[in-house]
Order: structure tokens, then sequence, then C-alpha cells
């Protein structure tokens, strides 16, 4: 293999440098180890083409690598497989003005084509904690959500074509940026949350929107869990939301001791719901907040009275993900619906704090989605493989209940390595089989990242 590869890439674009298979061979996913056997950066389709053409005819395995910001080990490489890093096709190539589409290679990160949208006067609504170092293609490979999915939709609404390079080596050029395409099967939608698993994304076509006007920020305190769903639906009768995020108080000192941030309320709450929305509807949201507090699902509350204070405001919620990081989390990304949520939250929190009563317990999350963030978090004197084996051994006990109230046992993360065991608990065995049966279609000799999803 080492030859043919070598011979594909120039020196600067190939490496085996210990140190750099161990930052391209992994994500924010701290359960595995890192072993690539190289790392290579493509510059061109073309290029692509021949690495992925070359792994069959040799029989070596790819792994894609985009931000590597994922949380279910989907870009981590730790069999001695290749991978293929974007960060040099990180252009964008094109805008199309009329039908507002910026043409993006894969390694184009998610705030630069923020930025190039703002440019235009336009916006791209998608966006997450992470959107300054994760890249268009990854966002596509695990359709990732974030924190305006109530209002915007998920990465899958806003792409209108992707360029892909399959398992098999074949280009296909999807959509080409149309709106309407009555053809038959749109294989965009297959590649959007395909993890990598059946071919490469290399180019994207990706939908702009109108900006929304300015923009309000309200954090609520909430009594309980259930004060937070009467709270969402008294907002959302009277106000378009742009977000509506939840935060457990232990979150919230996790987060506010590692940035040193001041509380958002005077007196501490059980739960807390971050709200945004448009300004024009501010008198709508503070009558909708006296009636909480009429109703006592609201306890306390702050408006934002600057762009400064929303951005505090918004941090409490955005910087959780990395304060719990150095506490090892086992991260739990679950949805269910909004009407099953009450029911299933009752059932979910007397197994958590029954199998778990050592732990520390984060609940966090897109709770306007339907998706709730439930970290475990490592308590000091245990090891990691003492600590994952305990939180593998709860799981299924979890996402049996997540199956019986019909929801999702990955809502945004993926499946990746770390939820690939547990694909049963949401997708039926006749879906799998149909997985399994269109990945060897795609990628009929097995290089694209191997052991991902599907096992
Ligand atoms: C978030 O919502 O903060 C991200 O999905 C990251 C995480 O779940 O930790
Ligand atoms: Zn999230």
């Amino acid at each position: 293999m080492s030859k043919a590869l070598d011979a594909l890439f120039p020196t600067s674009r190939i490496t085996r440098d210990a140190s750099d298979l161990a930052h391209w061979g992994s994500d924010r996913t701290t359960a595995y180890q890192a072993a690539p056997s190289a790392v290579v950066f493509p510059e061109t389709l073309d290029e692509v083409v021949a690495l992925v053409r070359l792994a069959n005819a040799e029989g070596f395995a790819l792994v894609p690598s985009g931000g590597r910001t994922g949380l279910s080990g989907g870009a981590v490489a730790e069999r001695g497989e290749v991978v293929v890093s974007f960060d040099r096709m990180n252009r964008i190539l094109g805008f199309d003005a009329a039908e507002r589409l910026a043409r993006c290679q894969a390694g184009v990160v998610t705030g630069a084509l923020q930025a190039f949208a703002e440019e235009r006067g336009l916006f791209y609504p998608v966006d997450f904690a992470s959107s300054g170092s994760s890249q268009i293609g990854g966002n596509i490979a695990t359709n990732a959500g974030g924190i305006r999915v109530i209002r915007y939709g998920l990465t899958r609404d806003w792409i209108a074509g992707l360029t892909v390079v399959t398992g098999a080596g074949d280009v296909l050029r999807c959509n080409n940026g149309l709106v309407k395409n009555a053809t038959g099967y749109d294989f965009r939608h297959l590649f959007i949350g395909s993890e990598g698993t059946l071919g490469l994304v290399v180019e994207a076509e990706v939908r702009l929107a109108n900006p929304p006007g300015p923009q309000r920020v309200m954090v609520l305190g909430c009594p309980a869990f259930d004060a937070l769903f009467q709270s969402l639906s008294a907002f959302q009768q009277h106000v378009t939301l742009s977000a509506f995020e939840f935060f457990s108080d232990l979150a919230l000192t996790k987060v506010r001791t590692a940035r040193d941030l001041p509380p958002p309320l005077r007196d501490a709450c059980p739960f807390y719901a971050l709200l945004e929305f448009d300004e024009s509807a501010l008198d709508a949201a503070s009558s909708a907040f006296e009636r909480c507090l009429e109703q006592g699902c609201v306890a306390d509350g702050v408006l934002s009275q600057s762009d400064a204070q929303a951005a505090r405001l918004w941090a409490l919620r955005e910087g959780i993900s990395e304060s719990l990081a150095p506490q090892t989390p086992y991260k739990n990304d679950l949805s269910v619906r909004l009407s099953d949520m009450p029911r299933f939250l009752e059932a979910a929190d007397a197994l958590i704090s029954q199998a778990y009563p050592e732990f520390e317990v984060c609940w966090y999350g897109h709770i306007g989605d339907g998706n709730l963030h439930l970290n475990i978090l490592k308590p000091p004197g245990w090891s990691e493989q003492a600590f994952l084996e305990r939180c593998h051994r709860v799981s299924p006990e979890l996402f049996r209940l997540v199956a019986e109230h019909g929801g999702s046992i990955s809502a945004e993360h993926g499946v990746g390595l770390l939820k690939r065991d547990f694909l049963g608990y949401s997708r039926s065995p006749e879906e799998v089989a149909l997985m399994r049966a269109l990945k060897t279609v795609f990628d009929p000799n097995g290089v694209m990242n191997p052991g991902k999803l599907l096992g």
C-alpha cells in the first residue's frame, strides 16, 4: 500500500508522523485509541477518486476526517486505516446569487460559511458550539443539528446539491442545487447522515437564508422537568422561537466553575431554559413570561438587554460540553417526541438515579427539538475502562426505555463506534438489513469507514 499511496500524494500531503496520526486519527470521543497507518490531504476531486480506487485495488480502509468534533467515534481510525483529511479542500468555490447557493468544498469550516453568508447579507442557520472547527463535509456526514433546529431544521434541510465519491470510486453529482427534481431516488439524502460509510462527500451546494432580525435571549428558572415543557408550550403559542435549550443546575455549576461566569438568576433552580426569539416578538414573549410566572412553571427569568449580554447567556449553554470534557463524560444523545417526553423523563430519571447512585449526572440539550443530552461523569477514582463498562451495562436498559417511548438512541451525534451495538434499539432488523444491502451497493469492498454505524 505504501508505495502506491506515496505516489498519489506529494510528501507535504501525506504523513505517518506519530503525533499527526494521533491528531487526525481521532475525534472528540475519548474512549478509543487512534491508530491509523497514514493521513492524506487531497486537494482535488480527482485525487479523492484515485485514492478510493487505490483503496479498492489494494484493500485498505479509509476514514473520512473533517473538523473531528464528533462525539460518537465516527472519525476515529483505530485499525491501521488511511485517514482522509479535508483540511486542504476548504474553499468556497462559487456563489449563485439568484439561488442563494454557496458551493463549498467539504473542508469548509461551518463558521467560515456563516461569515461568507453574512458578508452577502445572508444567513447560514445551522449552528453549534463547535462551528469554529467543524467542517461542512462532517456536518453532512452526520446530518448535524445544533441550537437552532427548532426554527431552521437540520443540515439536511440546507443541502441543495452534493458531489460524492462512492466507495467504489464513482463520482455522483446529486441534485445540482435544484429546488424541484422529481426523477427518482435522491442519493443526496442517502449520503446525508451516512457517517462516511457509503463514500466521501467532496463538495456541497448549501442554501443560504435571509437573516433574522435582531434577537433577544431569555433564561428562565424552572422548578421541574415538566415545567420546561409547560413554558415551551406557553411561549410557542405566541412566539416563533429561534432556540429553546435547557440545562440542569449541575450543568450550570460545571460551566460556571470552568469559565468563572456569574449565575443568570438570583436563586438557583433545578432547571433552566434558554430561549431566543426575534426582538419584534418581545411583547408577546413578555406576556408569555408573565403567564408562566402565574402558573408556577417559571420561578424567575432574565432578558438580554444587549448583544453582549445575550452572548454571555448563551455561553452558559454552549460552554457546558467543554466544561464537562475533563470528567470524561459518557454521552447519551437521546430524542423522543415532545408528547412522550414527560412519561419518558419520569422513567429515565428513576432508572438513572437507581443505576448511577454514585455518579454525577448532567442533563442539558435542545429540549425544544425533543433532544436530551444526558452526560454521566466519571468520578475521579475510577479508571476509564471500569467507568465505560459500568455505563455500557446500563445503556441497554436506558435504550429499552427510549425504544418503548418511540425515541432515538442518537438524536444528532450519530452512531459511529459508540452506539453501533445499540442501533437495534432504534432501527428494525429489516431496516438494518436494508442499510447493509445499501452499503454493499455503494461500497462493495467495504473500504469506507468500516466498523462505523453498522459494525
Ligand atoms: C451540545 O449540544 O452541546 C453538543 O451536542 C455537544 C454535547 O452534547 O456535548
Ligand atoms: Zn447538542
